[in-house]
């Protein structure tokens, strides 16, 4: 460990588990103080206790990212508890049992659009307001998916919002990267050993097809993921701005 987020606040969405959980671990073991957000309690308090017995400084707000004043609130703990806010990660997402759109119910897609895109804008709308107002900006990561480069690597609602994320790292880095100080990047991973396969309840047959064609992805710790978020959250990648990192072992490369 080396110190690379000394003295910065970040928040973490979806941090009481898999890839959240790992970066908001690494943020704090290199020096960040971190607000876990997640709509998960239990395993939100279960988290920041690891991190704080490990000598890190991390708080909660449970949060769900689909609800404006919870985003609001998550903003504001920050503020109020650490007094700024230098990283966003856009994190928290949900999937969407590889559904295609014509079977695609209006239920479901205004759930998966209100937790990956909607969501992450209000979000990173709430930091960027407070990032404006300070001397060094700030740095918003936002965890897409090779789903959000690509059109089979979920179904259409999730790749729908996955590449309206990728879109609005790209705004962010054109708009507030190139005159105000505040870098956008996003991670587009491959396949990561989290929960979130076990909420793929009943995956839809046309889009199981589909991601047939495209292999067997190779699978990453989350770790490995944290360890990118990081080189994004810290002033080692000060000049990458608007960038779409892919990390998924060279899935997408053959
Ligand atoms: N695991 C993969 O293979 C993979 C690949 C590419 C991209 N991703 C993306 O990575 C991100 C993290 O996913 P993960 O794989 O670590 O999943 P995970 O299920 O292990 O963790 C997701 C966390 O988000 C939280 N969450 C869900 N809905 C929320 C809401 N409304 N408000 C706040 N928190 C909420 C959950 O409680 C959970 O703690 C997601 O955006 C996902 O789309 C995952």
């Amino acid at each position: 460990m080396t110190d690379q987020l000394k003295g910065k606040v970040a928040i973490v969405t979806g941090a009481a588990s898999g890839m959240g959980k790992a970066i908001s671990e690494r943020f704090a073991a290199e020096g960040a103080k971190v607000v876990l957000a997640d709509i998960n309690k239990d395993t939100l308090a279960a988290v920041e206790k690891e991190i704080t017995d490990a000598g890190g400084q991390a708080v909660s707000a449970v949060t769900n990212i689909a609800n404006e004043a919870d985003i609001d609130a998550m903003v504001k703990c920050a503020t109020d508890t650490f007094g700024h806010l230098d990283i966003l990660v856009n994190n928290a997402g949900i999937m969407d049992n590889f559904i295609p759109v014509g079977e695609l119910d209006d239920k479901l897609y205004e759930k998966v659009m209100a937790v990956n895109l909607t969501g992450p804008f209000k979000a990173a709308r709430a930091a960027i307001n407070v990032m404006l107002k300070q001397e060094n900006g700030g740095v918003i990561v936002n965890n897409a998916s090779v789903g959000g480069l690509f059109g089979v690597r979920g179904g259409a609602a999730y790749t729908m919002a996955k590449h309206g994320l990728v879109g609005m790292t790209k705004n962010i880095a054109a708009t507030y990267g190139r005159f105000n100080n505040i870098r956008a990047n996003a991670i587009a991973p491959g396949g990561v050993k989290t929960n979130i396969q076990s909420t793929i309840t009943a995956p839809n047959e046309l889009g199981t097809k589909a991601l047939a064609l495209t292999g067997d992805a190779p699978l990453a710790e989350p770790s490995q993921i944290a360890n990118l978020a990081l080189f994004l959250a810290s002033d080692e990648s000060s000049f990458i701005n608007g960038d779409i990192i892919a990390a998924d072992g060279g899935w997408t490369v053959v």
